[in-house]
Order: structure tokens, then sequence, then C-alpha cells
């Protein structure tokens, strides 16, 4: 719903859908998009889980305005996972920690046990969002590999560019993923958005066994940083900026498209009625 602002298109209905937003290196707008997408979903009425994989360098809480007392190392250390939730904004939030060797650090086996608690704790929301960390290291592809539909953000740089080509690959590649979502941002013109577009999908369409669809891109906009300086989602903060504007149309864009995961059984079986209450 937005407030204070004229509402343009019908407002969004509940959303069912778990995704995971991942691009390559740090800095392109994985955590502002991922963050402002769940916001979008709760400000709908979704239940929202949002949890942040960027394990020892968390920027969520920040942009969240949370500070989190517990994380999910303490989860690993065995407090149940919705004791260590935090609430800001509609979503609620399982958070890693700022400046944790320890638990940029962990193995496989605790990646893949966080995963089974994220994927147990999901069923209790309609929707969920993950902020997948930057690179395309294990850490990174453990926490892509959830069943769960995937955005690449990529920004129009020529190396930013080759990332998101490899992060595409690499979920193609290991991680059998056959159908992705591109998310051009900071863009300056649509006429930019559509170059970035084609230039990958070109790329994809000549090496990858994978099939892009690019969402609306986000235009490039003060009121981001502003938003992130002051830790307030900036869908909350600034509705009417350009890039709320764009990140609620993407929204809505990516609600008209089918999920792209084969493997989406263990989210899509548990319907609203059955979910225990977060
Ligand atoms: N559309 C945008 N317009 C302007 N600045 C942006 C935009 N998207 C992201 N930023 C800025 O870029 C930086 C990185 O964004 P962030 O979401 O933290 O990226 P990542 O999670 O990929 O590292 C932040 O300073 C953020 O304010
Ligand atoms: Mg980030």
């Amino acid at each position: 719903m937005i407030r204070g602002g004229r509402r343009t298109n019908p407002p969004l209905e509940i959303q069912r859908r778990a995704i995971a937003v991942s691009g390559g290196k740090g800095g392109v707008g994985k955590s502002t998009i991922a963050l402002n997408l769940a916001v979008a979903y709760a400000q709908a009425g979704s239940r929202t889980l949002m949890v942040d994989t960027d394990l020892g360098m968390a920027d969520l809480n920040l942009l969240l305005g949370v500070a989190p007392e517990r994380s999910l190392l303490d989860a690993l250390g065995g407090t149940p996972i919705e004791d260590i939730l935090v609430a800001a904004h509609g979503i609620h939030l399982l958070p890693a920690l700022n400046g944790s060797y320890l638990l940029s650090t962990i193995g496989p086996a605790a990646q893949a046990q966080i995963l089974e608690m994220v994927k147990s704790l999901a069923t209790r929301f309609d929707a969920l969002v993950i902020d997948i960390a930057a690179g395309i290291g294990q850490t990174q592809t453990a926490f892509a590999g959830a069943p769960t539909d995937a955005i690449v953000v990529v920004n129009p740089e020529p190396l930013s560019m080759a990332d998101a080509y490899a992060s595409l690959k690499v979920l193609s590649m290991e991680q059998g993923v056959r159908h992705a979502f591109l998310v051009p941002n900071r863009v300056t013109s649509r006429a930019q958005a559509t170059e970035v577009v084609s230039r990958l999908q070109a790329l994809v369409d000549r090496f990858l066994d994978l099939e892009l669809t690019p969402l609306p891109p986000i235009p490039s906009d003060p009121a981001v940083a502003e938003a992130a300086q002051i830790g307030v989602p900036l869908l909350v903060h600034c509705p009417d900026a350009p890039a709320a504007r764009a990140i609620r149309q993407l929204t809505r864009a990516l609600a008209t498209l089918a999920p792209t995961t084969a493997d989406a059984s263990w989210w899509r079986s548990t319907t609203r009625a059955q979910g225990v209450s977060p």
C-alpha cells in the first residue's frame, strides 16, 4: 500500500514467493533491492521473512535500523531460530553479524544447517527474501542453491556486467538453475537498461542453458543512500522517490510471472492456512 502518494497501480496482493537476490560483486544494490522487495511484500500484507547471508559483513540490520542481540551464530549454537528473529517495518529478519570472522568462516556443514533452519522457518511465512552475499564462492552458492527464484542484480558498468554473467554462470552450471530474473540497477536511462539487458542476454543465449527474464530497471537515485544513512527502508522513508516507485513496479512485474523454481515444492506445498503465526 502506498501511503501519502499518488497510487498509479492497484495494490499488490499477498505474495507467496521465495526469492534469492544475488549479483556478483558487492555494491551493486543487492541488499537495497532485497530489503525493499521484502518491505513491498509486507506492505501488501504478506508475512515476510528476510535472511542476511552475508554472514560476517551483514548490512541488512543497518539498512533496517535494528541492532539485533542475537544472530545466526546463536542459532548454530542451539538458540531456537525464532528467538533470533528481529522485526521492523513489517518484516522479520534473520540477522547475521557485522565484522564476525567466526560467522564468516563457518564450514559447509554449518551453512547447510542454516539453510535447513531457514527452510523450516520459512514455511510459517508467506514470502521469503534471501540477500545473497557478494561473490561466487562456496558460501554464496550454498545459499543461492536454496530452492528459490533467483534475481540477479546488475549495474551498467562493464565490470558489473562481467560479475553478473559470472553469477548467472554459477547459478546455471553449479546450481542447475534454468531460469533467472535480471534487474538492472542504478541506470540513468531506459536505453541504458535495455542495453545492459540485451548484452547480458546475448552472452547467456550463446553460452548458458538458462532463460533470462528482465524485470523493470531501478534508476540511480540519491534517495537510496539517504534512506540507508538513516536506517529506514527506501519504500518507507521516501515512497515516492523514483527508485521506490521502480521497486514497486518490479514487485508487481514479478507477481505476474510464474515462479521459476522447479524444486519449490517445500515452499508452495504449505498453504497460508497451514502457516503458524511467526
Ligand atoms: N538505485 C540506486 N541509486 C543510487 N544508489 C544506489 C542504488 N542502489 C544502491 N545504491 C547504493 O549503492 C551502495 C551499495 O548498495 P547495496 O544495496 O548495499 O549493495 P550490495 O548489497 O550489492 O553490496 C549503497 O551505498 C547504496 O546506497
Ligand atoms: Mg549487501
